[in-house]
């Protein structure tokens, strides 16, 4: 429950706490203030890339204080058994939607370190049989399960199913990060943001050129974006025009 008068981000603080994942305190801030300054304007929220619900909870916190909007939370949610060792020796991800073979991180640059694999994904699947469950364990714990609506998929599953009326104000890209994931990401969420929805990446101008590539791309010399700002470290935001 909302307090107030305790500064909001001492809140996000408690409430992600112990749920794993990339999104620093600052970046949650700001996922926070977006989710929170655009609940005027029509749509839901979503994020593509959820894990355990890290960035999820920050932006929930949000919904729940306008009370308008859910936040749809698109993600493979692999399972352990998901995993695959490279002939590198790092690991990329391949599930199995709707009889398609959904692979991630398997490209060149891409690929998830065995060092980052055994410190920040292998210990997951010790506690939970699965990421799907961590979400809703931590979502729960944080009382949000009525703002943030999981979906096990990628994004062209999610519209399959998605109601035809969909409308998004704000979306949070950080999913697969290789070029033509981003571009075609960019792409389909285009088709539902409202004039004025905000676009957030996470990983930009960072270490991912195939992020930063479709983001100049797709967005900052696309026409259809203004107020373009890589705000931290590795957080970019642009408005949509329409
Ligand atoms: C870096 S993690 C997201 C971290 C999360 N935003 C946080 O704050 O902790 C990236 C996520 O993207 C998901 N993912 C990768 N490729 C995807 C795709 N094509 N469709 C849906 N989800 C995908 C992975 O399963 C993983 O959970």
């Amino acid at each position: 429950m909302n307090q107030v008068n305790k500064p909001i981000v001492t809140q996000i603080e408690e409430a992600v706490q112990n749920i794993p994942g990339w999104c620093p305190i600052d970046q949650l801030l700001l996922l926070f203030t977006l989710a929170h300054t655009s609940a005027d304007l029509d749509g839901d929220i979503l994020e593509l890339g959820s894990w355990c619900g890290r960035s999820a909870v920050a932006m929930g916190m949000a919904i729940q204080l306008s009370g308008n909007s859910k936040l749809h939370c698109v993600d493979l949610f692999p399972k352990k058994e998901d995993w695959h060792k490279t002939p590198d020796g790092d690991y990329s991800l391949s599930v199995n939607i709707d009889d398609r073979n959904v692979v991630a991180y398997a490209h060149g640059g891409q690929t998830v370190w065995a060092e980052a694999f055994e410190r920040d994904i292998a210990p997951v699947y010790e506690k939970f049989p699965g990421t799907l469950e961590a979400f809703n364990t931590f979502v729960a714990e944080n009382g949000l399960s009525e703002q943030l609506i999981p979906f096990k998929g990628d994004l062209q599953s999610f519209i399959k199913n998605a109601s035809s009326g969909l409308k998004l104000r704000m979306a949070f890209i950080d999913g697969d990060h290789n070029y033509h994931a981003v571009a075609k990401d960019i792409e389909i969420i285009e088709r539902f943001l409202v004039p004025g929805a905000w676009v957030c990446f996470d990983d930009a101008f960072s270490n991912y050129p195939g992020v930063n590539k479709a983001i100049e791309l797709h967005i900052i010399h696309s026409g259809k974006y203004s107020q373009f700002q890589q705000m931290t470290r590795k957080f970019f935001i642009a408005r949509y025009i329409g």
